[in-house]
């Protein structure tokens, strides 16, 4: 079952190829940095003696993600879980007044998530078979003070997901939208507050293996972040909006 991970080079997306391919799968792994994602390919292969390959990828030139996810599953197999790993979650009051910077953030975590979406969706649906895998986030639940950049398009992907899933599930092809919370990569390195929880991108792994396996529509990660939203939610917007978080 040839797993094909996009935006391959972060701790999180690492975690999920190691997992993957611990469990003898082939891995294709893509990525913005080729020499980095050749690296690990390589190192994936000795450590646990599956084939697995590197791809130029960016999340931002949408004529070319049909054609990574082609040529992948030209040399190691039909893409049976795509993994939409990337994201960017920018520098929130650099946004306020940068265009450019705002852009970059809503168009990476969301038009370059749904065009690769597609791209995936357009390989697995004619086979009625495949999951893809998408990594939204709680930020995307209740737009907040800081950030509501990121927060925002992960906002929008998870919607965007949703409507793929129940387009999809007429085509035998599996969409599972993931919300992680607080996880420990360089992503939250200015980010960690006191006494939050924070889990390790390889716990977040394993529960994506699971939730692939049971067919999950969505997962939080770690579990009880579905609550913690829930309870956000339900702050009335009159108070929410004087909260600075
Ligand atoms: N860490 C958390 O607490 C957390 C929480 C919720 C959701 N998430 C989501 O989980 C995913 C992975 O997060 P992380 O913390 O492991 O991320 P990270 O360490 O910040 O890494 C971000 C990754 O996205 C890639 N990327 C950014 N723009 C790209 C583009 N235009 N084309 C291709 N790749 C691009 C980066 O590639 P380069 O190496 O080329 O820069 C890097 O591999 C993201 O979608 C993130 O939003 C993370």
């Amino acid at each position: 079952m040839t797993v094909l991970i996009l935006g391959a080079t972060s701790p999180i997306a690492r975690a999920i190829a190691r997992e993957y391919a611990m469990r003898g799968n082939p891995i294709a792994l893509a990525a913005r940095d080729v020499a980095e994602v050749a690296r690990h390919a390589s190192d994936i292969t000795i450590r646990y003696g599956v084939k697995a390959r590197g791809y130029a990828f960016d999340a931002l030139e949408y004529d070319r993600h049909r054609e990574t996810v082609a040529e992948a599953a030209r040399d190691l197999g039909p893409i049976e879980v795509g993994v939409i790993a990337f994201g960017d979650l920018g520098d929130w009051q650099r946004s306020v007044t940068d265009p450019t910077a705002a852009r970059a953030v809503l168009e990476t975590n969301f038009v370059g998530a749904a065009s690769t979406a597609e791209a995936l969706a357009q390989h697995m649906a004619p086979r009625r078979s495949g999951t893809i895998v998408g990594l939204s986030s709680v930020a995307g639940e209740r737009g907040r003070y800081s950030n509501y950049f990121y927060g925002s398009s992960k906002g929008a992907f998870s919607l965007y997901l949703q409507g793929l899933r129940a387009r999809l599930y007429h085509e035998g092809v599996h969409v599972l939208t993931v919300k992680p919370g607080l996880i420990d990569t360089p992503m939250t390195w200015g980010l960690r507050r006191g006494r939050i929880p924070i889990a390790s991108p390889e716990s977040l792994a394993r529960a994506i293996t699971r939730g692939v396996e049971r067919r999950r529509d969505v997962i939080y990660h770690p579990w009880f972040w579905k609550w913690v939203m829930g309870l956000l939610r339900a702050v009335p917007e009159s108070r929410w909006k004087r909260i600075k978080i």
